[in-house]
């Protein structure tokens, strides 16, 4: 039974293979990160974060690891990091749980990684986003993201969104991008 957005999303994350390079864009508690590689055992991932606590807890978790890169900047930087061809890019949007709410992603830089992530993305290569809109920034963020896809070309890119229609209107939410070339 798929209950929780996060259940669907690991579901999802488990279903790409051959993933050689993988991207954790929002590396937070550092848990998606170590989901994505003990369950597809990337050649390397690289996780992004902006904030010192994730960095601390993303690296106690996973530990060293010889195909793990933290990377403490802003995703919307991607290109000055990266410049290898990428299979998978996970995003978990939103504000760290339990710290301060103010440190969220927000709609321009998410955009702008995405646009870059895009770019770099192989072909067959995925992107899954979890989006939180029951707070502020992120229900505006959620409109934006969606504007955004709404201008990619459906020869180019397949968009599925996956929500819950009988939980809350605010509640979390999956949109999945596949490039096709
Ligand atoms: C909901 S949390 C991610 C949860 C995480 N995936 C986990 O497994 O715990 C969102 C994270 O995005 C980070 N963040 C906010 N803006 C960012 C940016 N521009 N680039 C990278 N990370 C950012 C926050 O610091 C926060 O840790």
């Amino acid at each position: 039974m798929i209950e929780k957005i996060t259940d669907l999303a690991k579901k999802i994350i488990k279903d790409q293979k051959n993933v050689k390079i993988a991207v954790d864009m929002t590396a937070g508690t550092g848990k998606d990160s170590l989901f994505i590689l003990e369950n597809l055992e990337p050649g390397l991932l690289y996780s992004f974060d902006i904030q010192d606590e994730a960095e601390r807890k993303t690296k106690n978790l996973i530990g060293p690891r010889k195909n793990f890169k933290f990377i403490k900047d802003g995703h919307q930087n991607i290109d000055k990091h990266i410049t290898d061809k990428i299979d998978l890019g996970v995003y978990n949007l939103g504000y760290l749980p339990g710290s301060d709410q103010q440190i969220t992603t927000r709609s321009q830089t998410t955009i702008e990684s995405l646009d870059k992530l895009l770019k770099l993305l192989n072909k067959n290569g995925r992107i899954i986003l979890t989006i939180y809109r029951g707070h502020k920034e992120g229900n505006k963020e959620a409109k934006e993201i969606e504007t955004y896809l709404g201008g990619l070309k459906e020869k180019d890119y397949a968009c599925l969104k996956l929500s819950f229609p009988n939980k809350e209107e605010t509640s979390p939410y999956i949109i999945i991008i596949d490039k096709k070339f």
